[in-house]
This record gives structure tokens, sequence and C-alpha cells, in this order.
């Protein structure tokens, strides 16, 4: 392959990797390793673009491979219970395009850009994530709904009221001190539960929003998030009421896994558990 020529200081966002990897250039320009915190320009405009005129990040060789940042080892796959799987093609991408990304605008357009699992088929925009930076408490759910597809942002249907009655509750909110993000940043159609593969495809996006929104704590609401997060196949109630930590960008960061507010929604006794989750976020 040809070498291309482009000065070192030139930056790429990660559609402009992604075209030049459909032209057939994979990382000519890349000398070794890419440092981490290489700026990536992307104008939001492209945030929205349509899935189907951005080049396929899906079946291409990796972009000079980087592991996964170390928030969470990925899961060994084991029978019967949910099981993040091993790095496959999509996956490895997805770590590597995510990596690539410096701040949370260039994320999110590497999100919009992504085609690694088939949820970008029928997604009519992705769901990073809202709230401020540097937050007290980062709250993971589980995947966009049909209004949060709709809009564009997380926990803005009923699940979403329910959301922010309990952090007002706590004297947090997403205006002040809270950063709400998903597991997965595109909806699964039907609401259907997200499946292993679209969950290991997005880790790497989840663990990099982690680095660069820098939490001071996490709340894990509902199975899918703790699973994915803690990188383990335990049930909610095994993994409710313990003290749990993951490493991202070099610090331990708490995680209180607790009840999505959609089961709570049809459980209502259960709130007074989820009362005493919040308790321990606001504690730490
Ligand atoms: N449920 C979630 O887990 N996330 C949302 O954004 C909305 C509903």
């Amino acid at each position: 392959m040809n070498a291309v020529p482009v000065h070192p200081s030139l930056q790429f966002s990660a559609l402009q990797i992604a075209w030049l990897q459909e032209l057939g250039i994979d990382k000519p320009w890349i000398p070794g390793d890419v440092p981490r915190n290489q700026p990536v320009a992307v104008s939001p405009a492209k945030v929205q673009r349509p899935a189907s005129t951005v080049p396929h990040l899906a079946g291409r060789p990796p972009v000079g491979h980087r592991p996964p940042s170390p928030a969470a080892p990925l899961a060994p796959t084991k029978k019967g219970a949910l099981a993040v799987p091993a790095l496959t093609g999509s996956e490895v991408r997805t770590a590597d395009i995510a990596a690539m990304t410096t701040d949370l605008a260039g994320l999110t357009a590497a999100i919009a850009a992504c085609q690694a699992c088939g949820l970008c088929q029928e997604r009519h925009q992705v769901v990073v994530g809202q709230g401020v930076e540097r937050p007290t408490v980062m709250v993971i759910g589980e995947a966009p709904g049909e209004q949060e597809d709709r809009q564009g942002q997380p926990f803005v249907g009923r699940s979403g009221r329910l959301l922010d009655n309990m952090l007002s509750a706590i004297g947090s909110g997403r205006d002040r001190n809270v950063y709400v993000a998903n597991a997965i940043k595109c909806r699964p159609p039907g609401n259907r539960n997200p499946r292993p593969d679209e969950l290991a495809a997005c880790l790497p996006f989840l663990q990099r929003q982690i680095e660069l929104v820098r939490p001071d704590s996490i709340l894990a609401l509902g199975r899918f998030a703790a699973q994915a997060l803690l990188s383990t196949e335990g049930t909610l109630l095994s993994l409710r009421g313990q003290s749990h930590f993951i490493t991202s960008g070099g610090r331990q960061i708490p995680v209180v896994v607790s009840y999505h507010p959609a089961y709570l929604l049809r459980r209502p006794m259960e709130k007074a558990a989820a009362w005493q989750d919040l308790q321990a976020v606001r504690n730490l």
C-alpha cells in the first residue's frame, strides 16, 4: 500500500479515518501508536448524518489495534447468562475509534458514524448522553427507547421522569451535577433487550465516555448496564447492595447498582430499595 504523505500535526476525525479505510488506506499516517489524546475534529453537523450515507465501520481491518480502555475488562463467555463476548471484529474497531476521540463531541460523531452492529439500521438518532462533565454521579441506563431515539437524549420518557424525580430527591439533576448515558447508544427495535454482541460493540464507547466525563461515582441502572460495566454475568440481585469499582482513566470509580426506573414503574414497592441505593450514591 502506498504511503499517504500527511503531516503528523494533521488531526483526523473518526469519519475521516473510516473514509480512508473505505478507500483502502488503513494506517499510513499513524506512526506506531497514536497518542491517546490526539485531537479529533468533528463538526456537530456530522453527528446527525444518516447511517446510510456514512462509510461502514464494520468489516474493516482495525486502524492500528489498540486495546480497549482499562475501564473494565471484557467478560469471559459462559453459557446461560449474558456474556459480553471477547473481542470480535466490530468490537476491535469500536475500541480503536473510541480510543482516538478526545472529547465528547468527537465521541458523539464517532458513535453517529458507527455501523458496528445492526442497531444502526433502524435508529433515528444515536443517544449518547446528557448532563454536566465531571459530575458527582454518572447514571448509566440500558438503551434508548422510542422517545429517546426521536429526541436524541437519554431518559426523556416515563422512566426519565421517574429518574429525574429520584435524582432531585437527593439534590441532584442533569443541569447541576449529573451526567446520564446508556450502555447502548442506539435503540433496540421494539424496545427489546440489547443483545450481547450489541453490548460488546458499544462497550468501548461507554468506557471512553466515562473517561471523558470523569464522574466521581456511577449509578448503574438495571442488569444490562451493571453487567456490561462490571464485566460480569451476575444477576441484578447479586450485584445490588455490593460495593463495586471500575478503573477509568487511571482512577478508581465507585459503582452503585440499582433497579432500572422502568422496573420501578412496574414494581413501585421496590422504590424503597432504590431509595437506599440513592442514599449510597449520595454518601459516596
Ligand atoms: N431506558 C434506558 O435505559 N435509557 C433511556 O435512555 C431510556 C429508557
